[in-house]
Formats: C-alpha cells, structure tokens, sequence
C-alpha cells in the first residue's frame, strides 16, 4: 500500500490537489482541487449522478442553498448535540479529539520511535530503562515534555509487547503507567510528550456565519454541515412537484463545512469538504429490507469503478455508535495508509428527520397513501458519502508501482470512466510538421467526445511515462509510418496503447473515433484480438 507521503507529492507534482492557500503558509484544515484533480474528482461526482439519480426512476436530484434558516439547524439537533469531545494540551497548545486521542499517540512521531524500542532487546532486558534511555536521548527532540523527572511507571511484565494498536488495553496501561496522575485521560500529549491534557468537553462543529451587512439585523446561522437538512426541509415540495409514490429517494452533491478539532491525513477529514447524500423516503416497515439494499449497492458501486474488494469493507455500528433516532447503520470502510476509515454511512434515520422539522415548522410533512387511503410520516435510509474521501480511495487504490524491464513504472490504474484524462496523442518525432499537424488534428477532433491531450514535450518513453502516472488509460502515437517518409506513402494509421497492458494496436485514422468509443466501454480485450498488433519498444513503451 502507498503512502500517504507519496500521494501528496504525487497531487501536488502533477496538478490534483494543492495545499489550501499555500503561498501564504497554507491552510491544514482545506485542499484546492488543481487541473487533473477538478477533473477527477467531477468524474466521480458525475458517475455518482448517473448512477443514483439519471438511470434510476425512483430517484430525483436537488441542489439547496449551502446557508439555511437558523431554525433548521435547531431542529436537527445540530445546536444542541453536533460536536466532538475536545481535549488541549496546556503545555503545547495542541488540540485532538478526546474520543480519537489513543489513534493519535499511536501515530505521533514520537510513540512511532519509542516503540522500536519498546520492540527491541534493550527492552526486553529492561522495559523500563530502555524508555528512560529512550526519553533522555531520542526523546528529547521528538517529546520534549515526556515525563521523565519521576521516572517510577510501573510497568509489570514484559510481556505485554508488541501492542497490537491503538486499541490494545496493553498500550492504554502504558500510558497510563507513563502519566501518573497528571490528567484524567490517561495519556500523554500526542505533539509534545507532555501530561497536562485538559479534560474532555464538547466543542461544537457547527460554522457560524452572519448573513447580512449591518451586524444588528444580520441573520446568524450556520453554513450546513451536511446536505441531508436542504433535503429533508424540501421534502414536501420535491414530492409535491414530481408526483413520485414511496419508496423513492432525493439525491444531493454539495459543500459542508464543519469545525474539525482535528482535521488531517490530507482530504481524508477537512473543515470543509463535499458530500453527496440520498435520502430515500420508504413506508414504515419497509425499512430494513430497503436499507439492506441501499448497503449491498452502495458497497458494490465502489467495486463497480474498480476499487478493490480487499480494501474495502462493511462495518456494523455497535449500540453505542449509533445516533439516538437511528436503527441501524453500516460504515463502508477503506483501508487507507492510516488504517480502515469511513468512506460512506448507510443509516436508516427512522422517520426522526421529517417529524423534527414539522414539529419546529409547524408544517406538515406526511405523504398520503393511495393504497390504504392513510396519512404517514416515510422512514429515511440515508446512504451519505464523502466526494473527498471517494476521490482520495479511488486514487490510492489505483496507486502502483512497478519494474518494466528494468524500469520503475508508476501507474495510476484508474478505471477509464474516473481517469481525468481519457486519451494523450503523442506525436513520435515533433521535427516532422507532417506528424505534429496530423496528431493535433487527430486530438482536436477527439476533443469534441473526450478529454484529450497533445503532447510532445519529451522522448516517447517519458511520454508514456507521464500518462501512466495520471492514470490515462489510452496513448496515441502518430509516427512517420502513419504520415510516410517521402519515397513510401503514409499508411494512415495510428498507434493506441492501452496503459494497464502496455499492449498496442494499429488502427485507422478514419476508424478512430469508433474505435475510441469501443475502448471507453471497456472491449480493449476483444480489439487486441481483431487489430493488428504492434510490437512494444523503448523503455516503459
Ligand atoms: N448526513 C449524514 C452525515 O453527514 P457523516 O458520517 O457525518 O454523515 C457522511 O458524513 C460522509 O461525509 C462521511 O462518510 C465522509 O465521507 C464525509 N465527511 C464527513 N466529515 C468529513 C470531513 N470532515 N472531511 C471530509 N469528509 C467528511
């Protein structure tokens, strides 16, 4: 699995995500999608619609403001319960999630050292004075206030290590071991070592804005920290102007903005992201077996676009987890470079949602129905993703690297319909007008269908090279046999690469188009088997 390290760098250098605002030290906590990355990520988007809104009958789409009446919020329950416990460092300055704060020891800098130790011989001898040796030598620098003056922790037996994780009752007892009495969690500082972590307390995510000029009659509310309120507060007028009969669904792509204590781990959590929600209205009792479905779809959607089914698991929410109103709620997880985290929730929210916001509204919001002639308020199963966090899985996961005769090669294997760009026409040699003029001929007309690119700014190979790593699943290459060297005329042929196999073709100019569209659906396998075949040269051809 790549590194989270390698996926910056990789966005950064070739133009799909940038540091918010980072000319002027950058913004942690948001992400400016660049040119490959804007492309990217409205494929994603796009094939979401597609597939949830456009091919299904029982689904419509909305697009609601990002700012809402204040009341919204407070019958959501977002004013009074949408936070995170919160806890600072006093030495440091730091602040974590008090609930997360195990996971950010275990990933600090300085634990990520103490543990090799901890793993190693001296410490197996000696537990204890290897961490003290630890603590006045490497420890230092990384955890300059570890508790060290009173150095009598007591750790019993040595057999407790290796901890397994974050969640390993060993490693909260060393911990606790380590902190004595000096806060009422239990462990250290994740930044700076130190023990002095105030207690847990609600700190609100919710954003507030003023909307309006003059600060006495502006209107303090909350940028939305979720789409789902726009579509619950538009249920009446979504059903009322489409005529749609339960079960049917409202699907929504936007903004949501939330205070993360901790934002992190590139776009995986942020302060302001995008999330693409369906809400789907069943009657009562209808409930779990729709629910069911929701989760076996939405699981296989992802494998659909060619995430890969080791990577990506089903998740029950305990008791404890769950939202009071909800009833059920499954996680679709990915295992990123941090280790498995959400992607999408799937929860059946009852019908708590609707019946809030006719209590607070004074509207009513129940649906007549036909067949029993009776009045009822719908159940919800709401499907909830994150645009962000599916374009950074389906990035990592198409992340490869390999050795192609005797080359590293790295490639994105994106599948065709994500790639943010579909096709790269590469002239062989760029001193012949005849090819240049016959490649950008060729890619201006392919334009027209698809995102195409023309380049000739480097030898064949590094060509190749540079298209495989942004994940273009098809290469053109115009060469002299195409355009002809003078004395023999031009076959008009091209060459298509395809980047998973390496494998080429040639094909008619005049056929290209056709061919192209065959390609976009996926039957390269079938082609390979009609066209004829060109031999690979060069490195990484
Ligand atoms: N309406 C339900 C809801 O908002 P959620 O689990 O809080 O549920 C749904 O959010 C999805 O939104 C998550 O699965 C995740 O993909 C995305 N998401 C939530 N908070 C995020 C954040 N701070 N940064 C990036 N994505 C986030």
């Amino acid at each position: 699995m790549v590194d989270m390290e390698t996926v910056v760098s990789l966005c950064k250098r070739r133009g799909f995500i940038f540091q918010s605002s980072e000319i002027y030290g950058g913004l942690g906590s948001a992400w400016d999608y660049g040119p490959l990355g804007v492309e990217f990520k409205n494929n994603v988007k796009q094939l979401w619609w597609r597939d949830n809104v456009q091919l299904r009958d029982d689904m419509v789409g909305l697009d609601a403001a990002i700012s809402m009446h204040p009341k919204v919020w407070e019958a959501s329950g977002h004013v009074a319960s949408f936070s995170d416990p919160f806890t600072g460092c006093l030495d440091c300055d730091r602040h974590y999630r008090a609930d997360q704060i195990y996971e950010a020891v275990w990933n600090s800098r300085w634990f990520r050292a103490l543990r090799k130790t901890l793993e190693g011989p001296a410490a197996r001898k000696n537990e204890w004075s290897a961490v003290a040796n630890w603590a006045q030598g490497e420890g230092k620098k990384l955890a300059p206030n570890f508790p060290l003056k009173d150095p009598k922790p007591s750790i019993e037996s040595p057999t407790r290590y290796p901890f397994k994780g974050p969640e390993d009752s060993n490693f909260h007892t060393f911990l606790r071991a380590l902190v004595h009495a000096g806060n009422s969690l239990g462990v250290l500082c994740p930044n700076c070592g130190g023990v002095k972590l105030s207690a847990p307390k609600p700190a609100s995510l919710m954003v507030e804005i003023k909307l309006g000029p003059v600060e006495l009659t502006a209107t303090k509310t909350y940028l939305r920290p979720e789409t789902a309120q726009g579509i619950f507060v538009n249920f009446d007028n979504v059903l009322q102007a489409s005529r749609k009969k339960l079960p049917f669904g409202i699907a929504q792509i936007g903004k949501a903005f939330r205070n993360e204590i901790t934002p992190g781990n590139f776009t995986f959590r942020t302060r302001e992201f995008e999330q693409m929600e369906i809400e789907y209205f069943v009657i009562p009792g209808t409930d779990e077996e729709w629910h069911q479905r929701w989760i076996d779809e939405r699981f296989a959607w992802y494998q659909k676009y060619g995430m890969r089914k080791e990577n990506i698991r089903l998740r029950e929410h305990t008791k404890d987890e769950l939202a009071f109103y909800a009833k059920r709620c499954v996680d679709i997880e990915y295992l990123f470079p941090m280790g498995w985290s959400e992607l999408e929730g799937i929860a059946n929210r009852t019908d708590y949602d609707l019946k809030q916001h006719s209590t607070f509204s004074g509207k009513s919001l129940e649906y007549f129905d036909e067949e029993t002639k009776q009045k009822l308020v719908p159940y919800v199963i709401e499907p909830s993703g994150g645009v962000d966090r599916s374009t950074l899985a389906f990035l990592i996961d198409a992340h490869h690297e390999e050795e192609v005769r005797g080359e590293r090669r790295v490639v994105l294997r994106l599948h065709r319909e994500l790639a943010p760009v579909k096709i790269a026409v590469l002239p062989l040699l760029k001193k012949r007008s005849e090819i240049v003029e016959t490649a950008n001929n060729i890619c201006a007309d392919l334009k027209k269908r698809w995102v195409a690119v023309y380049d000739d700014t480097a030898s064949i190979g590094r060509l190749y090279r540079r298209q495989d790593e942004i994940g273009t699943p098809f290469c053109i290459t115009v060469d002299v046999q195409t355009v002809g060297d003078g004395k023999t005329p031009g076959d008009e042929k091209v060459t298509i690469r395809d980047r998973d196999s390496m494998e080429q073709i040639r094909v008619s100019i005049s056929n290209l188009e056709t061919i192209m569209a065959d390609l976009m659906e996926g039957r390269w396998a079938e082609l390979v088997k009609v066209c004829p075949r060109q031999a690979t040269s060069g490195s990484v051809a």
